[in-house]
């Protein structure tokens, strides 16, 4: 059962245990880690579950798609090279730990 680690703007963390093959969105919602809206369900059409990879996972993760690129044009904080659609992050146990910063608007 992959674990993600979610840090607030205000540094504050919160844990969540997510089943194999949920996406970092999903373990957000479920566990109501504020921050993170999620507006379209995980479609990939609101660029409202973004969020900053923490450094030392980032080369872990697969790399973003083009649909990922264009979406995280439209976030509301400025994205940078850390940036994801969290939706897009699959968990599974190479992932078990993973730590995303959450950022301080999402619309
Ligand atoms: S939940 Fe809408 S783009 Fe990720």
């Amino acid at each position: 059962m992959p674990r993600v680690v979610f840090v607030r703007p205000d540094g504050t963390k919160q844990e969540a245990d997510a089943a194999d093959g949920a996406s970092v969105m999903q373990a957000a919602t479920a566990n109501l880690v504020p921050g993170i809206v999620a507006e379209c369900g995980g479609e990939l059409s609101c660029a409202t579950c973004h969020v900053f990879v923490d450094e030392q996972w980032l080369a872990a993760l697969p790399a973003r798609s083009e649909d990922e690129e264009e979406m995280l044009e439209a976030t509301s904080e400025e994205p940078t090279d850390a940036s994801r659609l969290c939706c897009q992050i699959t968990l599974d146990a190479s992932l078990d730990g993973i730590v995303v910063h959450i950022p301080k608007t999402q619309k």
